[in-house]
C-alpha cells in the first residue's frame, strides 16, 4: 500500500509517499480503507523525532481516519463497506490503517469523510480533559488556550455545550474572530495583551485548559478562580518552569495533566461513546459546528504540515485521499 514516510527526523520535507506492507488485522480491529486523515499538531512532533509512538503501534504517522471497512471480525457491529471513522493508535497516513472496533463510529451520511476525519483527536480530548479531569460544570468558567486550533476550536464549544463560559487566547485578529465564532465570551491575543489581567477582569476562570506550558504557568494560576483547575495538555511553551507554590495552597488550585494517545482501550473507548452519543448529535443537529480549516491530498503531506507548524490553521486540517471515487 502507499502511505507517508520517512527515513529520517527533521522538517516537512523528510516526508514522503512510498510503498510499505499493508497492516494485518488483529481480532477486535478492523481494517479500514482511509479516505481522509487528520493532521494533528503530535504528527508534526512525532515528525521531529521528539514524540515517539506507544511500543506496538504502527510507526507511521496519523491518528484519527474515516474510510471504508475492508475486514472485520466475523460477530463485529461493522461489516465490510460500512463507513467509519475513529481515533487509530498511528498509522492513519496511509491507504489502509488499523481502526479498534471499539474506538470505531458509523459515519453519518451528513458527514464528509474530511469532517468525519476531523473529529476524534480533538473532540475526545476535549472531552477528557474538561469534562473528565477538569469537571467543568455548568456556570463555570474555562479558559481555552490556542483557542483557534483544532483542540481549542473543540474545547471552547464544548464548555458552551456542558452551559459553561468560553474565554480563548489566540494569536492573531481573525483568531480571535473564528474563537468568537466557536462560541468564547471573549478572545485575547496573547501576543499583545496580558491575558491573566483580563480574565480577571472578567471574573477569573474556574479552568484553564493549557496546551503551551511552563511559559504560562505563572498566569494561569493568576487567572484561576478559587478551587480553580489547571489542565496542561501540551508543551509548546517549555516544560520546566521555576514557580511559587503559595498560590496553590491560598486558592486550593489543583494542577492536571495528559496524554489522550496513551491511554488504555477501555478509556478511549469511553471517549468515543461520548463522541458518539453527546457530539455528533449535536453536531448533526447543529448546536455544534464543524471545525475544518482545509484538506490537502495525501501526496501534499509537505504543505499540510508546513501550513500546521507556521500556525495558519483555523481549526482542523485534513489530509484526503479518494483513490476509488471521484470527488468523494
Ligand atoms: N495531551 C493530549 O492528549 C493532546 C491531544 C491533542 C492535542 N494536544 C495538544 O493540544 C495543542 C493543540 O493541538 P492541535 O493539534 O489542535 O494544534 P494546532 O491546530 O496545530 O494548533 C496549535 C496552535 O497553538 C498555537 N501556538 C503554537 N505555539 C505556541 C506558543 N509557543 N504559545 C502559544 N500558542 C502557541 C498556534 O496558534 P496561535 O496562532 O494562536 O499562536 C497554533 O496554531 C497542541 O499543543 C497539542 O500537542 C494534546
Amino acid at each position: 500500500m502507499q502511505a507517508v514516510m520517512q527515513e529520517s527526523y527533521g522538517g516537512p520535507e523528510v516526508l514522503r509517499l512510498a510503498e510499505c506492507e499493508q497492516p494485518s488485522r488483529r481480532a477486535g480491529q478492523l481494517l479500514v480503507r482511509v479516505m481522509a486523515s487528520g493532521v494533528n499538531r503530535a504528527d508534526l512532533a512525532q515528525r521531529a523525532g521528539s514524540y515517539p509512538p506507544p511500543p506496538g503501534a504502527s510507526p507511521l504517522l496519523g491518528l484519527e481516519v474515516a474510510g471504508w471497512v475492508e475486514e472485520a471480525d466475523a460477530d463485529s457491529r461493522f461489516q465490510p463497506g460500512d463507513a467509519v471513522f475513529g481515533l487509530v493508535e498511528g498509522g492513519g497516513y496511509a491507504e489502509y490503517a488499523l481502526l479498534e472496533e471499539a474506538l470505531a463510529i458509523a459515519k453519518p451520511d451528513a458527514l464528509s469523510w474530511v469532517e468525519a476525519a476531523s473529529l476524534p483527536e480533538a473532540w475526545m480530548t476535549a472531552w477528557f480533559n474538561l469534562v473528565e479531569k477538569a469537571g467543568l460544570a455548568a456556570g463555570e468558567t474555562a479558559l481555552i488556550h490556542a483557542g483557534a486550533s483544532g483542540v481549542g476550536a473543540a474545547a471552547i464549544q464544548l464548555s458552551g455545550l456542558l452551559g459553561a463560559r468560553a474565554l480563548a487566547t489566540a494569536g492573531s485578529e481573525d483568531k480571535l474572530a473564528y474563537c468568537r465564532e466557536m462560541g468564547a465570551a471573549a478572545a485575547f491575543n496573547y501576543k499583545r495583551q496580558d491575558f491573566a489581567a483580563e480574565v480577571k477582569a472578567l471574573g477569573g476562570a474556574d479552568v484553564v485548559l493549557d496546551p503551551v506550558g511552563a511559559a504560562y504557568l505563572d498566569a494561569n494560576v493568576s487567572a484561576l478562580r478559587p478551587d480553580g483547575r489547571l489542565v496542561c495538555i501540551g508543551l509548546l511553551g517549555g516544560a520546566r518552569a521555576d514557580f511559587n507554590l503559595g498560590a496553590l495552597l491560598m486558592k486550593r488550585i489543583a494542577i492536571l495533566g495528559s496524554t489522550l494517545r496513551p491511554q488504555p482501550l477501555a478509556v478511549k473507548g469511553r471517549l468515543a461513546r461520548a463522541l458518539e452519543e453527546t457530539i455528533l448529535p449535536a453536531l448533526l443537529d447543529g448546536r455544534l459546528r464543524l471545525s475544518v480549516d482545509c484538506s490537502f491530498p495525501l501526496a501534499q503531506v509537505e504543505d499540510a504540515h508546513r501550513y500546521v507548524e507556521e500556525n495558519r490553521n483555523l481549526g482542523k486540517v485534513v489530509l484526503t485521499q479518494f483513490p476509488t471515487l471521484a470527488g468523494e
